[in-house]
């Protein structure tokens, strides 16, 4: 079987972050926004580091300013996910790029996004289930408000909350209180950490944000009494290599940590994060897993059944995807 048409199952997916550039150029065209020069020469996203790239994407995200923008999106990328043998798809959804944090309008994108998933479940049978998400630069005031609209929207497919953005900026526990909230609302908790921040950005973020998954989190590694932690704990790594390689954090898969952390017993997803930032998909991830470190296809499906076993949905959806 190719590996291409393998089941896989995708945990960390922002769905801007998956707009195609061809996709926000004609959006810029269309509405005559400028968006500064965010394209290389053959039309792909162009970004020198990390913080850069945090730039480039929130420059594009201008670009998406109606529902409908977020309909056309979201068929898009589920539609593309689908065509690499996603069947299980969790996207982060940021208010902050769907209305600015503002509750009413946040409905809004949130009916057009729905929208568009059951059409992709019925053409495609791929699953969707979404996480909100703050970003971790706009401060922890602006968090507080995207908490609200997480847990005034919580329940039914709306599933998670999360927290994306520049990790070096702020600490965990600025954000305690967005957590809380997201918790009580029966919010699932992931946040980004151990991608830029080392170790005790993990720690950090468990011991203040109480989250079951990390994103990224790899340099977890970095510290074995951490990692007996996260294995102890059950916590679930969001791995995303292609994104780390792509980003800088590590020159090439060789490098990559993530054999280590499976062989410290911890439970690890496989996820593309942003794909057309980084060149990737889900078939590409796994190839380069298979070629670069000796994957099979055995472990491409015990990948999946764990993603699935941390995903955030009811145990029907799950049984119904194994
Ligand atoms: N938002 C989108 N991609 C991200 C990443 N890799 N790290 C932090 N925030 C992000
Ligand atoms: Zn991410």
């Amino acid at each position: 079987m190719s590996i291409r048409s393998l089941p896989k199952a995708e945990l960390h997916l922002h769905l801007e972050g998956a707009a195609p550039p061809a996709f926000i150029a004609g959006l810029a065209r269309e509405k005559n926004i400028d968006i500064g020069g965010i394209f290389d020469a053959q039309g792909r996203y162009a970004y020198r580091n990390f913080v850069d790239f945090l730039r480039v994407y929130e420059a594009a995200c201008t670009t998406l300013t109606s529902p409908r923008d977020f309909y056309r999106l979201t068929r898009a990328v589920l539609e593309e996910s689908a065509a690499h043998g996603v069947i299980y798809s969790e996207c982060f959804l940021s208010p902050d790029f769907c209305g600015g944090g503002d509750l009413a309008a946040w409905r809004e994108y949130l009916a057009a996004i729905r929208e568009a998933a059951e059409e992709a479940r019925a053409n495609d049978g791929i699953v969707l289930r979404g996480v909100v998400t703050c970003i971790r630069h706009f401060g922890p005031e602006q968090s507080r408000r995207i908490a609200h609209c997480a847990a005034e929207t919580a329940g039914d497919w709306l599933t998670g909350f999360g927290m994306g953005g520049d990790e070096g900026q702020y600490s965990a526990s600025d954000f305690t209180w967005a957590f809380d909230a997201a918790r009580e609302a029966g919010l699932r908790l992931t946040s980004h950490a151990g991608e830029w921040g080392g170790p005790e950005s993990v720690r950090e973020t468990l011991d203040h944000l109480r989250v079951e998954r990390v994103g990224h989190g790899v340099r977890a590694h970095e510290d074995p009494d951490l990692l007996h932690r996260i294995a102890d704990e059950g916590v679930m790594l969001e791995v995303c290599p292609g994104s780390n390689v792509a980003l800088g954090l590590y020159p090439d898969l060789a490098h990559h940590p993530i054999d280590r952390l499976r062989e410290a017993g911890v439970a690890v997803s496989v996820s593309t994060d942003d794909p057309p930032f980084f060149h990737t998909d889900m078939t590409a991830e796994y190839e380069g897993l298979c070629r670069h470190r000796g994957w099979s296809e055995d472990d491409i499906a015990a990948t999946t059944r764990a993603a699935l076993d941390a995903a955030f949905c009811p145990d029907d959806i799950r049984q119904s995807l194994i």
